[in-house]
């Protein structure tokens, strides 16, 4: 991609969510982890649907129907493009990363894995990447492994590697953990169980937004994401599965759009990646997941990552400053989050605390209840960085910080 000047304030009046004020004070919004607000172009492009192209998709000869469809097609291939995907049928939209994982353990999963077959996911995983192997586990009797990380909170690699075995036959990763930050080594992991003939699907809820993914060369067979957490609409998702994978595997859902002949003796599926997208779909998420993707290319991803850095350099040395302040998650390889508990304050209270300046973090588990056993906390209070975020409101966050622990004392 190439570099361009990246003017922060310039980027931050494309957010026009940044501008609210929250108890009479200019909101600090730090949870970008949970959620990243929209740019005006996303907006735009939801709205311009609604407002004048509303229409189902891939049912109409209708002109708002061909428009609606073209629209919808051409942001698959937009994603096609951001994760460097070979092709647009390998591009399944989902309702988010959640139910991406979910259509792999049933579809895959369901029809491919036999008893006393085994599958390995990372202690660091969020639930959405522990559960539906869990019940797979149960229905199909096999064996779910954990592969464990260190007090950095980095997956211990040799330790995964000893999990594999003949009987592996999928390897379930997050790649950039949402509760530590932590960004794993996916292409040893994928390589890896590769050699032992599994497939394997990661997580890249919280890497699209960080990092640029292009999943050929990761050569992973699913990846995961959501289009909420990279600027895009809520309720919409991408499941990139390898083409000759997808073709092997049963449908997820059934209904509209995911048939080529219906009788009732008998149903013919349609081809990819129509078979996983039973229904009317999303078609506003869709067509503002495009223009997020645009929004991020015209941005650029070295630009951001590069820059995100920097931010999280900088958050990890005010932080640290703060007398009796932990962090969970210090990882060598990390994206923008930081994690951390204070003595005597619970997450929950600081979290109150802070949003009385007008600073949003995100208290909790974080759903990773694992990960906050292995450290030995309940929940922590977390801080999530994107671009748009500054050091100024890094400054506005230990002060606020500072003031909690005041009151605490
Ligand atoms: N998984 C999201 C988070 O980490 C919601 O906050």
């Amino acid at each position: 991609m190439t570099k361009t000047i990246f003017n922060v304030k310039k980027l931050r009046a494309d957010f026009p969510n940044l501008g609210v004020r929250i108890h009479g004070k200019p909101l600090v919004y730090l949870d970008n982890a949970a959620t990243t607000f929209k740019p005006q172009a996303v907006i735009d492009a939801v709205t311009e649907h609604y407002a004048s192209g509303t229409s189902n998709v891939h049912r109409g000869v209708h002109t708002l129907s061909q428009q609606a469809t073209n629209a919808f097609e051409r942001s698959r291939d937009k994603i096609r493009d951001f994760i460097r995907a070979e092709k647009s049928c390998e591009i399944i939209f989902t309702r988010g990363a959640t139910e991406a994982i979910n259509l792999v353990a049933d579809s895959y999963g369901g029809a491919f894995l036999n008893k006393g077959d085994e599958i390995i996911i990372s202690e660091m995983e969020h639930h959405s990447n522990i559960v539906p192997w869990q019940i797979l586990c149960a229905s199909k009797e096999c064996v779910l492994k954990v592969a464990p990380f260190n007090d950095q909170g980095e997956l211990i690699y040799e330790e995964f590697e000893k999990l594999l075995s003949p009987r592996t036959k999928l390897v379930a990763m997050v790649y950039v953990s949402n509760s530590l930050g932590t960004v794993n080594p996916v292409k040893d992991v994928i390589d890896a169980a590769h050699k032992k003939g599994a497939v394997i699907l990661i997580d890249g809820a919280q890497t699209v937004s960080h990092l640029a993914v292009d999943v050929k060369a990761l050569d992973c067979d699913f990846f995961a994401f959501s289009g909420h957490k990279v600027f895009g609409p809520s309720g919409i998702g991408v499941l990139y599965g390898k083409e000759k994978l997808l073709n092997r595997m049963p449908p997820y859902q059934c209904g509209g759009d995911m048939i080529a002949s219906v009788t009732f003796e008998k149903t013919a599926y349609t081809v990819l990646p129509y078979k996983f997208e039973a229904g009317t779909p999303n078609v506003a998420g869709v067509i503002g997941l495009g223009a997020a993707m645009d929004y991020v290319r015209s941005v650029g991803l070295d630009n951001i990552a590069e820059y995100e850095h920097e931010l999280l350099a900088y958050g990890t040395k005010a932080l640290s400053s703060i007398d009796g302040l932990r962090l969970i998650g210090t990882a060598e390889h990390k994206a923008s989050i930081l994690s951390f508990v204070l003595p005597n304050i619970h997450p929950h209270d600081l979290g109150t605390l802070v949003d009385e300046e007008g600073i949003a973090i995100r208290t909790g588990h974080h759903c990773t209840q694992p990960v906050m056993k292995h450290f030995g906390v309940p929940a922590t209070s977390r801080a999530s960085l994107t671009f748009y975020n500054t050091k100024e409101e890094i400054d506005k966050l230990v002060k606020a910080i500072l003031k909690a622990k005041e009151i605490f004392k």
